[in-house]
């Protein structure tokens, strides 16, 4: 419990560290068209964790078999990232851990256990932080209800930048919000260049400006001021609870096709947009940096799945879809597509409650198709 001169003294080192954060983005970019070796960590995480994160690793073992066995590409286990060492640690990545994931080009990550409460921050949050992973892509694509949406989530600020970081003071907790211009750029930019490189026509801007006026209201215009580099596309701008409704609603949902969006109101929909796809299971999430990059599950490690002895039916496709991104990212779109096409083509289903396949049944059927 702080009183209030200790609350402003924290609140002053908060600003010079956010400064300083902005001072030192860094945007060399990783060619990976060029490169002649290419690191790939994976880290299974915890819960259902390493059971997806292995079928999906089977997955892409098989797709990159000749370059696996040329050298060309290298798969690097990292163990480590599980909720027992992080809090023996005391640690939300342990230093050794984050060194090796720091030697890596791009990660294969399953999904990790944060604490409630305490103060041990999110380990995907510290890794998105650390690794510098702005752009949070999320694809949503139903082609039976013609819907095919791409979220742009910032990835490293907003809410989350200082999630662990708020002041309580007698009778009251305060937490901290925060959006800069550089860090609104570069994820525009990034959801711009996208909707350009894809024939993508129309992007929405979601924040809630009319309440968050200084932070949402900074990201708003700065993403209307690179819009002007993009003229072929249009931009229109919601406010998150409506597009909440928006989502659900035909035919306007139909028209979005890139979503850019602040951090938290990006968390919160992608799970609502993937429900819409079919359940969390179904949606892969790839988390962009100018140097790194990871990819993982939308979803959590699902505790309950794994107390109830059913962790075997966790539905791998979340992580399996990742492996697709990663295989883009890495300019490996020709196994991406083949890999599209069987998960497409493939008919076995996967069911929480255990009445249909196991993750790895589901596998062996989609290896087949590959
Ligand atoms: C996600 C997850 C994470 C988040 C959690 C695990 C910290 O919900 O990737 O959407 O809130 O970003
Ligand atoms: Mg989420």
């Amino acid at each position: 419990m702080l009183d209030i001169n200790q609350a402003c003294e924290a609140f002053r080192r908060i600003l010079e560290e956010q400064q300083t954060r902005v001072a030192q983005m860094d945007e060399t970019k990783t060619d990976f068209a060029t490169k002649s070796c290419i690191t790939i960590g994976v880290v299974d995480g915890d819960g259902i964790g390493p059971i997806i994160t292995k079928q999906a690793m089977r997955v892409l073992q098989k797709l990159l078999a000749d370059e696996i066995a040329a050298g060309s590409i290298v798969t690097k286990y990292i163990e480590g990232l599980t909720i027992e060492n992080r809090i023996a640690c005391n640690q939300p990545i342990p230093d050794d851990v984050l060194a090796q994931i720091k030697t890596c080009d791009v990660i294969l990550k399953g999904p990790t256990t944060t604490p409630h409460g305490g103060t041990m921050e999110s380990a995907n949050v510290t890794m998105r932080r650390e690794l510098d992973l702005y752009a949070n892509c999320r694809p949503v694509c139903i082609p039976e209800k013609n819907i095919d949406w791409m979220f742009f989530r910032e990835n490293t600020e907003g809410e989350y930048v200082l999630g662990s970081r708020g002041v309580e003071l007698p009778g009251m907790a305060v937490d901290f919000k925060v959006t800069t211009d550089a860090g609104t750029r570069r994820i525009a930019r990034a959801a711009f260049e996208y909707a350009k490189n894809n024939g993508k026509t129309h992007l929405s801007v979601v924040t809630k400006a009319n309440i968050m006026k200084k932070t949402d209201g900074k990201f708003t215009a700065i993403c209307h001021e690179i819009a002007k580099d993009y003229p072929g596309i249009t931009v229109e701008d919601y406010y998150i609870d409506i597009m909440t409704a928006n989502l659900l609603k035909d035919p306007l949902r139909q028209q979005f096709q890139v979503i850019l969006l602040p951090n938290l109101y990006g968390d919160i929909i992608t799970d609502e947009a993937a429900q819409i796809q079919g359940g969390v299971g179904t949606a892969g999430s790839a988390n962009i940096g100018d140097r790194y990059a990871m990819f993982e599950a939308i979803h959590g490690s699902a505790p309950r799945m794994i107390e109830r002895g059913m962790g075997e039916y966790a539905n791998p496709a979340s992580m399996i879809k990742a492996v697709a991104m990663l295989l883009r990212h890495i300019c490996r779109g020709e196994a991406a597509d083949k890999l599209d096409r069987a998960m497409d083509a493939c008919t076995v289903q996967v069911l929480s409650d255990g009445s249909a396949a196991t993750a790895a049944a589901y596998t062996d059927a989609l290896l087949e198709l590959l």
